[in-house]
C-alpha cells in the first residue's frame, strides 16, 4: 500500500512488467485504476519490445490491409496472368515464363513448357505455326504440343489455361 502512495508515477510507467505490476494490483484502489487507464491510452512507450506491434488500433469496420487491395485490379482469384490476350498472335505464340502460349485458332489459347523434350534446350521462337528449338532443329505443333520435326519425339508437357477478362491465366 505504501509502495503505490510513495511511486505513483513509477508504477504507471512500468505497469506491464515485474514488481511494479504487483503494486498496482496490490493498490487495487483509484491509483491503480487511473494506472492501468492510463497504459491503456499510452502510445508513446512499451510497444518497442514487441515486433510488428502497433499502437494504432485498426478502426472498426475498416478491413484488412489485403482485402481492400484489389480493387479496379484484373485479379478475379483465377491466378496471375500468364500474358496479355491481346500480346498472343493468332496462328502463332509467345514465349513468356516458362511457357509457350499460343492461339492455334481465334480465341483459343494453349500453353506448353518451353523445354524441349529432346535434351533439354530452351525452344526459341513461335513460326510459320511450330515451335521451334534451336538445339538441334525440333518443332512441335503450336496446337497440341505434339513434336512435327527434329529428333523430338515426345510433345512438349501441356498447361491448362484459360482466357480471364483481358489475360490469360492457368485454368
Ligand atoms: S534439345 Fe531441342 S532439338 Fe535437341
Amino acid at each position: 500500500m505504501t509502495d503505490v502512495q510513495t511511486r505513483p508515477e513509477a508504477t504507471c510507467q512500468h505497469g506491464r512488467s515485474g514488481a511494479p505490476r504487483r503494486a498496482v494490483f496490490a493498490g487495487a484502489g483509484a491509483v491503480g485504476a487511473a494506472c492501468l487507464l492510463a497504459a491503456c491510452g499510452t502510445s508513446s512507450s512499451g510497444a518497442g519490445d514487441e515486433p510488428g506491434f502497433t499502437n494504432d488500433p485498426i478502426p472498426a469496420g475498416s478491413a484488412s490491409p489485403g482485402a481492400g487491395s484489389t480493387g479496379g485490379g484484373d485479379s478475379s482469384g483465377g491466378g496471375a496472368a500468364l500474358a496479355a490476350v491481346a500480346d498472343v498472335p493468332e496462328g502463332g505464340g509467345i514465349i513468356k515464363g516458362d511457357l509457350v502460349i499460343t492461339q492455334p485458332q481465334a480465341g483459343t489459347f494453349k500453353a506448353f513448357s518451353k523445354v524441349c523434350t529432346h535434351q533439354g534446350c530452351d525452344v526459341s521462337k513461335v513460326d510459320g505455326g511450330v515451335i521451334f528449338c534451336p538445339c538441334h532443329k525440333s518443332e512441335f505443333s503450336i496446337t497440341d504440343g505434339s513434336p512435327q520435326g527434329g529428333p523430338a519425339k515426345q510433345p512438349l508437357p501441356e498447361t491448362k489455361v484459360k482466357v480471364d477478362g483481358d489475360n490469360i491465366v492457368a485454368a
